[in-house]
């Protein structure tokens, strides 16, 4: 096991126990992006909410994060945050300035995860991190942290 998996396995399981007997969404997406955030240091994580504007079209909602502050509203299939929901998929993204359409809500963000949050077999809510530096993240983030999001259910 690589020292990355390692620290995750340790952080699934904190995670599992932090969440035990507690079911409000809200409380439970705070405590796990500070634990994500404090454990492993990353430069932004959070959660943004699938919601209804007022136009009536759902829309991601900023909602329990630790880091700076965000931009509050994504659009469906906008930035790599509305492109996870649209592709019902984890994107891993080695250099934000070569996606197109990475919504910069810090210029300091140069490496980002985002993984969807499923409830019922629809998005609920996408878990988005943010590093500052550049390939953060692979395929070892992107399976612990969908095991980890998969606790919210
Ligand atoms: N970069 C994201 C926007 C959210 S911030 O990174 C916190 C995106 O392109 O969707």
């Amino acid at each position: 096991m690589t020292d990355k998996e390692l620290k995750y396995t340790q952080l699934l399981k904190e995670a599992a126990a932090l969440l035990d007997g507690e079911n409000d969404l809200i409380a439970n997406m705070a405590n796990l992006a500070a634990l994500i955030h404090e454990t492993m240091g990353f430069w932004w994580t959070g959660f943004y909410i699938i919601r209804k504007g007022s136009d009536g079209k759902e829309q991601l909602v900023l909602g329990p994060f630790q880091g700076p502050i965000a931009c509050t509203r994504i659009a469906f299939g906008r930035g790599v945050c509305g492109t996870s929901w649209q592709r019902r998929d984890t994107i891993v993204v080695s250099d934000v300035e070569k996606f197109p359409g990475h919504i910069a809500c810090s210029s300091e963000s140069r490496s980002e995860i985002v993984v969807p949050v499923f409830k019922a077999d629809k998005v609920s809510a996408v878990l988005d991190i943010d590093s500052r530096y550049l390939n953060t993240f692979d395929e070892t983030d992107a399976h612990y942290l969908e095991q980890i999001v998969k606790l919210l259910n």
